[in-house]
């Protein structure tokens, strides 16, 4: 049977495999593997994820080892299907099933209340987990698959190495964790991402929604769906690594609305012209094109080796909140 294209890595002794244009056998192989305890990093409409069983400890180290993310930082959970929630999320607040039902599958992640099928090797000891259902088909199709197979959901946070940019390519999660992977894992590619910046996490374990992170879901899409004005935080008591004020680094050092020079990489908006001797790195036509060609800019300037990216920071209160988010934290470095 065909199983879509396959690549072999080689790395060092490490032999890991790039599948392309899946089939359902390759998405059945995939989950049975993730049943088997592997990794399998996934395109999700945001960015790649780097998945694992959530419910095998073994398996949700490797995600740790892999990215070198510290174990007290928690993971977001995946599954298909809002009918799944109550296995993972109790106490699940009237405002938040309005959400639910406004925003998923989508780009938005809410924190509830844990049941007692969320381990601590999950919330990093926190009391509270991370839910989202993507609107991505390979991905639906990976975590029906896997639930069919008995799996309840999957643990996968972005398939970078800890704190640099999230891939939004296949290529990008083999240039970042093919060293850290093994020959029984697998990276299914997706093509590019659509969205391209992480999604919106939702603190839905009050009275009313707090923005922890922002993304394509925003403030005024919540007001409206709900009725309730989020908050937003900069609580970095909450352990949660896209809260870190340094994240998302590319190795290039990012400067927001200066002028650049002579050699220096340019990211803005294509109405936005570039300066005399600078190497553009992207020219997006409107807010959703620049989050979803940021992060891959960003890795081109680390390609070419540029040491010194400016980047023009979108106006708006749409995705550009997401956008100067991670701009800011990227030059935080
Ligand atoms: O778009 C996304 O959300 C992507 C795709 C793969 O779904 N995932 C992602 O995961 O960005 P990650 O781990 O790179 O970022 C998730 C953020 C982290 O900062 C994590 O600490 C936080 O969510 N988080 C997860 N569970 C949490 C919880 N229970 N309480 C507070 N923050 C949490
Ligand atoms: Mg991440």
């Amino acid at each position: 049977m065909i199983k879509g294209t396959t690549k072999l890595i080689k790395w060092e002794n490490l032999r890991m495999v790039i599948i392309s244009n899946c089939t359902q056998s390759a998405i059945t192989d995939a989950a049975k593997s993730l049943v088997s305890g592997n990794l399998v990093a996934f395109p999700t409409e945001t960015v790649y994820g780097l998945g694992a069983d959530a419910s095998n400890e073994s398996a949700v180290n490797k995600i740790y080892k892999a990215k070198g993310r510290p174990a007290d930082h928690p993971l977001i959970v995946h599954i298909s299907n809002i009918n799944l929630l109550d296995k993972w999320a109790k106490d699940v607040p009237e405002y938040a099933i309005k959400l639910a039902r406004s925003f998923w599958p989508g780009p938005m992640t809410l924190i509830l209340p844990r049941t007692a099928l969320v381990k601590d090797f999950v919330t990093g000891g926190q009391d509270n987990v991370g839910i989202r259902i993507p609107n991505q088909t390979l991905a639906l199709a990976l975590l029906s698959e896997f639930e069919k197979q008995g799996g309840a959901g999957v643990a996968a946070p972005s398939a970078n190495r800890f704190g640099a940019v999230s891939p939004t390519t296949a290529g990008a999660v083999e240039a970042e964790l093919a060293a850290y992977l093994s020959g029984d894992d697998q990276i299914l590619d997706g093509g590019a991402c659509d969205v391209g910046v992480e999604s919106t996490i939702i603190d839905c374990t009050g009275s009313t929604p707090i923005i922890l992170r922002p993304g394509a879901i925003t403030a005024q899409m919540i007001f409206a769906a709900t009725d309730l004005e989020p908050a937003t935080t900069n609580n970095l008591d909450i352990k949660a690594s896209g809260l870190l004020e340094s994240h998302y680094s590319p190795l290039a050092k990012v400067i927001l609305d200066r002028t650049p020079e002579r050699g220096d990489g340019f990211i803005a908006l294509s109405n936005i012209k570039t300066p005399e001797g600078v190497i553009r790195l992207a020219s997006p036509k409107n807010n959703e094109e620049y989050a979803k060609v940021l992060y891959q800019a960003l890795r081109n300037a680390d390609s070419q080796q540029i040491k010194t990216v400016h980047a023009h920071l979108p106006v708006g209160s749409d995705i550009a909140v997401a956008i100067r988010d991670r701009l800011t934290k990227s030059a935080n470095k």
